[in-house]
């Protein structure tokens, strides 16, 4: 038995099966803090991540748009993010998913928890494509998420597309 392709299987009807449950979660709820906050719970309580959340684009006053942190489950967080810094914002600024098996490997990672070692992180647009903000995962072991999740995840963004922005 190939125990790679089976622990993918397993993964996929995972997040197959988290997929509709959330569809069904945020369908009538059409604010975004309400809908970020049970969409990073939900995700925590699926797959027990360490860090969960999102980063969302504003623009303060007299400041250029940076990430500000939103809602999220697991340890305290840096709340701002520049365009093009870290994970998150390089994200924003390449408008692609990025997963990364060794933070330490990631050229001006922020290590906001020194217990994080991978990390995933996929963008969330409007439906005129700006990037609204990004999701982002922690895990505390190396080589966490692959192109499975990366696949999944932007789908749950594209679900937070339709119904948020
Ligand atoms: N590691 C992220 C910062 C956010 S925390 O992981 C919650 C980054 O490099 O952008």
């Amino acid at each position: 038995m190939d125990t790679n392709r089976s622990i993918t299987n397993d993964k996929e009807r995972r997040y197959a099966s988290f997929l509709s449950d959330i569809a069904l979660l945020i369908q009538d709820e059409h604010d975004e803090i309400s809908v970020l906050a049970n969409v990073s719970a939900a995700l925590k309580e699926a797959f027990g991540f360490f860090w969960v959340g999102f980063y969302l684009v504003k623009e303060q006053e007299g400041c250029e748009p940076q990430l500000y942190l939103g809602p999220f489950q697991g340890p305290t967080a840096c709340y701002r993010i520049h365009f093009g810094k870290g994970v998150c914002g390089s994200a924003w600024q390449q408008r692609q998913s990025l997963v990364v098996p060794d933070v330490e490997k990631f050229p001006g990672h922020i290590a906001c928890s020194s217990l994080s070692r991978s990390e995933i992180v996929v963008p969330v647009y409007t439906k005129d494509g700006r990037v609204a903000g990004v999701l982002d995962i922690d895990s505390t072991s190396l080589g966490t998420f692959d192109d499975t999740d990366r696949q999944y995840l932007e789908q749950l963004c594209q679900l937070l597309t339709t119904n948020l922005y």
